[in-house]
């Protein structure tokens, strides 16, 4: 059985809860979706730690970490992440690996701290900003769970996370997840989706991305299509397309082996 060590890191006097794996090997920065926790990198944090050190936090405001002192936005999760790596003394170069949210936070770290990227993964996320109407339904939802609290925000968000047979062929993910979900602070969900709603686009970044990026997306993802990530992934240059038959929008959780397995051929190639 791998040994999963939790702890608490103190980063800018904000309080991290963080999960780690691994004593050598490149350093992977796992960096969960919404409204998640890093347990949804349990199969990574177990499956790869033979090949890894691999770093897991709750984002501020969600799973066990509390909210930070500043409001949520993409920029400070992503400063928060440089920070905590400072406070744990990694002093090598990570691979970022973001799922949705977390892959929008790392379009930010790419950014304020490339030097501290050796490379890249992009899991069921997108460059794009919200068209207005969807930036209008997160500033709903925001309103709603603080007036309504979250009791339905389980119930509407995980059929679209999961690929359409996963309620039975994935029942203990479907379960587990939607648990994280219901855990979820009214008031992270809300300033979450509020931070998410006015992110910039980082399209015209991709370009100017000169380190090694592994593109993953479930073929039956939902919420960032397979045709969306291949364009995206398609600008980036050096990127490398992969597509999950099986899973959904929760590709390292849904097909937890093939994603492993294509993380360690990722890996074997390098990095400069
Ligand atoms: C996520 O999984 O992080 C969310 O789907 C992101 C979003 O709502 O855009």
């Amino acid at each position: 059985m791998v040994g999963i060590e939790r702890k608490t890191v103190s980063v800018n006097g904000n309080d991290w809860h963080v999960a780690t794996s691994g004593e050598s090997g490149p350093v992977i920065l796992l960096v969960h979706g919404f409204p998640l926790d890093h347990t949804m990198w349990n199969h990574q944090l177990e499956g790869l730690s033979d090949a890894a050190r691999l770093i897991a936090p709750d984002l501020p405001g969600f799973g066990n970490s509390p909210p930070a002192a500043e409001p949520f936005s993409m920029e400070l999760a992503a400063d928060g992440l440089a920070g905590l790596l400072d406070a744990m003394q990694i002093d090598t170069q990570v691979v970022f690996c973001g799922l949705s949210m977390g892959g929008y936070i790392g379009w930010q770290f790419w950014r304020r701290h490339r030097a501290k990227l050796a490379g890249m993964i992009c899991c069921d996320t997108r460059s794009a900003a919200d068209e207005p109407e969807v930036a209008r339904g997160r500033e709903m939802m925001a309103a709603r769970v603080r007036s309504e609290g979250t009791s339905s925000v389980a119930a509407a968000m995980v059929p679209k996370l999961f690929a359409s047979e996963a309620a039975t062929s994935n029942s203990v993910a479907v379960r587990e997840t939607a648990a994280v979900i219901s855990a979820t602070d009214a008031e992270a969900i809300a300033t979450g989706q509020e931070a998410m709603a006015v992110r910039v686009d980082a399209t015209a970044w991709l370009p100017a991305i000169d380190c090694r990026t592994l593109v993953v997306v479930g073929a039956e993802d939902a919420i960032t299509s397979p045709a969306e990530m291949r364009e995206m992934s398609g600008r980036i240059p050096n990127a490398e397309f992969c597509e999950l038959h099986g899973a959904g929008h929760m590709s390292p959780l849904e097909r937890p082996d093939a994603f492993n397995e294509r993380v360690r051929e990722f890996f074997s190639q390098g990095f400069e």
